[in-house]
């Protein structure tokens, strides 16, 4: 089916039959067993490169048209990948170049995947020739319904070919090696360079001291991949105009913060629609499913608020992974839960990694929905098909969004650029953890938000959290100030607005235009060992403070809070300064959750951002809504292992069982339940 025609929410995942070509059995159930388990949807083709081309220029496409046709039949939705995230062997064999060098120099041997070369000639060669006969057999087929370029994007490569692309990223950025002597701080122990032939990648063996250019480093990575991915489409673009196209993005690691080693702000300008891969540790030993739950969110906020339009969930596994440190299964109930969660932060789908659980190889233990006992009765084959018919229930919600009046503003580069700063402590800078901290006060209190990148506008917001904002360019001090000029509401913190975006240091003392609009001027840092307590005395209230406090002298602000101890006891810790129309807060101190919740319930207060479909929450429960029409969807979700109640405003019913539903709304332990109201 095609993407303008699809009406129901996607649900299905990767399916690999080029693993069972020699399994003609098997193949012979799985859409049978797709249709059992209400799969519509397949990413197929994504590390099939040696199935579709065996031997260089023998392409094989027989098994492919089956799928799309089989497929079809079903009216079901194919997505198809471009092979390129694993190269077949012949290739790496006649052209080593294709493979990756590292900041060492060496060069990787064919094997794992993710491995090849962005800037090589020969694979751009390869990838195009392959990419147009997909696009050419395969572009007017009825089942097509997306495009999925390569898969997972990331990593970096060292060849020579890399170093010239990025040597002319550099010459294209700065013109001359002055200015980029003077953008790096080139006398700084003798980096100044008179020939851009002396300029390689950031390497441990080298000079990754440099912070101009590690920076720099990091910002081609991502423009080379984009670049290479431009490549990958360009074609496609032409052939199959009205396909849509995507490519999964990650968060980093399984404790779900934003991944690292790509600026995604400037990536999803590029895709039509942002997809991710999601795979939480839950019922892990280190945290309350509640914590998880909300950095989960986190990260969906982040891929909606990203383009501001529903995004995918590309794979999730419908029980375990096999890369955890301990591979746990998920307990009954999470599948569901787990499933709604991203329907309720914005995604128009549940897709898996993967269908089949492949028989040989690393991921024959990872999670899937057919187990390699082929069964239909076992508890995830039953669970995914429990999804699927919840996905068929909420089917008009498809492609409404939320509708968020809170900003959080997180920045790749000021994350690159604050851990690379020495100084401070490598340990507690915390940059994006701290972020989440401020967003669990807003999923505690069921207040939607959406995580964007300073580049975003912020009119249609009220309330602006951007802490650490250590790297702040001159623009976005301009934006911030014209924000609250207007009327906004902006919440700032220490370690703000140190250096630019060379990351050099501001000179004269901090940024004149944060002066004013904060009303203070700060003159100091101090960084606290693990032990080291302060306090911070807010409303004849103590809470405690740790790891970071500025010091600041208070010119026009008003304030909020003092510090109890040390060189700095009595001076002020928190202050708001009236701007404009609007109000600009610094919290000079890392708090606890304690006082950022005591601070964020008498603003979200002022501001009237308080959940008002919702009348008594609880902290482990989570309520998201997307709004459609005149109906929203309110998604209520026990993260706890407890029974819970919450109570809303009005009696519903429950769009999962059909039940009636009081004000007061009933949740066993990860039990959800999904809701509508009428504006
Ligand atoms: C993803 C990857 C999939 C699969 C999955 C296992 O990162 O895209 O191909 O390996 O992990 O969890």
């Amino acid at each position: 089916m095609t993407y303008q025609e699809e009406k129901r929410l996607l649900h299905g995942g990767d399916y690999n039959p080029d693993q069972w070509l020699a399994y003609p059995d098997i193949l012979a159930q799985d859409m049978a067993l797709m249709q059992a388990s209400k799969v519509n949807t397949v990413s197929v083709g994504i590390f099939a490169w040696s199935a579709l081309e065996p031997r260089e220029g023998e392409f094989h496409f027989d098994w492919l048209d089956k799928i799309f046709d089989d497929v079809d039949k079903m009216g079901g939705n194919v997505i198809l990948a471009t092979p390129s995230g694993a190269r077949p062997a012949w290739m790496s064999a006649a052209y080593p170049e294709v493979l990756r060098t590292t900041e060492k120099q060496e060069k990787l041997a064919h094997g794992g995947r993710h491995n090849h070369c962005f800037s090589s000639p020969i694979y751009r060669q390869k990838v195009a020739i392959i990419n147009r006969k997909l696009a050419e057999r395969y572009g007017q087929h009825p089942a097509l319904y997306m495009w999925h370029i390569s898969n997972e994007y990331g990593g970096d490569c060292h060849c020579a070919y890399c170093q010239e692309n990025f040597r002319s990223w550099l010459k294209a950025k700065y013109g001359t090696l002055a200015a980029l002597n003077a953008a790096w701080w080139g006398a700084f122990w003798s980096h100044t360079y008179t020939d851009w032939t002396q300029i390689s990648s950031p390497s441990s063996l080298g000079e990754t001291m440099v912070h101009g250019m590690n920076l720099d480093w990091k910002r081609f990575v991502t423009d080379q991949t984009i670049d290479f991915y431009e490549h990958e489409i360009k074609e496609i673009r032409v052939l199959t105009p009205d396909v849509p196209i995507t490519t999964n993005f990650m968060g980093d690691g399984d404790a779900l913060i934003p991944f690292q080693s790509l600026d995604y702000g400037k990536f999803a300008a590029h895709v039509d629609v942002i997809s991710w891969d999601c795979y939480p540790a839950w019922h892990n030993d280190w945290g309350s499913t509640a914590d998880l739950a909300a950095k989960v969110g986190f990260i969906n906020d982040q891929y909606r608020a990203l383009k501001q339009q529903p995004f995918l969930i590309m794979e999730s596994t419908p029980s375990l992974v096999n890369w955890h440190p301990v591979n746990k299964a998920k307990r009954p109930g999470m599948h569901l839960l787990s499933s709604m969660q991203f329907l309720a932060h914005g995604s128009d789908s549940v897709m898996y990694f993967q269908w089949r659980k492949s028989r040989g190889s690393s991921e024959k233990f990872h999670g899937a929905v057919v187990d390699h006992d082929g069964r239909t009765e076992n508890r995830v084959f039953k669970d995914v098909t429990a999804v699927g018919d919840a996905l068929d229930k909420l089917a008009n919600l498809k492609g409404s969004n939320k509708a968020a009046r809170v900003a959080i503003i997180y920045d790749w580069d000021n994350d690159w650029a604050l851990a690379d700063a020495q100084g401070f402590s490598d340990a507690s800078k915390r940059y994006p953890q701290t972020l989440q901290d401020h967003y669990r006060f807003f999923w505690n209190h069921d207040i939607p938000v959406d995580v964007i990148t300073s580049d975003q506008a912020l009119a249609k917001y009220d309330l602006v959290v951007a802490p650490m904002l250590y790297l702040m360019r001159q623009e976005t001090m301009a934006k911030l100030a014209d924000f609250v000029a207007k009327g906004g509401h902006l919440v700032s913190s220490y370690m703000t607005g140190y250096v630019d975006e060379n990351d050099l240091a501001y000179l004269g003392g901090w940024p004149k235009p944060l002066q004013s609009l904060f009303g203070i001027n700060v003159t100091e840092t101090d960084t606290l060992y693990p032990k080291d307590r302060n306090g911070l005395l807010a409303a004849g209230q103590v809470f405690e403070v740790t790891d970071y406090c500025s010091l600041f002298e208070v010119k026009t602000a008003k304030t909020l809070a003092t510090y109890t101890a040390d060189f700095y006891q009595n001076q002020a810790a928190v202050v708001v300064n009236p701007y404009g129309q609007g109000q600009a807060y610094y919290i000079g101190a890392r708090t606890g959750y304690a006082y950022l919740a005591a601070f964020y319930t008498d603003l979200v207060e002022t501001l009237g951002l308080r959940n008002q479909w919702v009348v008594l929450s609880d902290p482990d429960v989570s309520v998201q809504s997307r709004q459609s029409d005149e109906i929203t969807y309110h998604f209520v979700m026990n993260f706890s292992e407890t029974d819970k109640t919450i109570t809303v405003c009005e009696p519903t019913v429950d769009l999962l069982t059909g039940q009636a539903i009081s004000k007061e709304i009933k949740l066993s332990p990860y039990q959800v339940r999904v809701l509508t109201s009428r504006d």
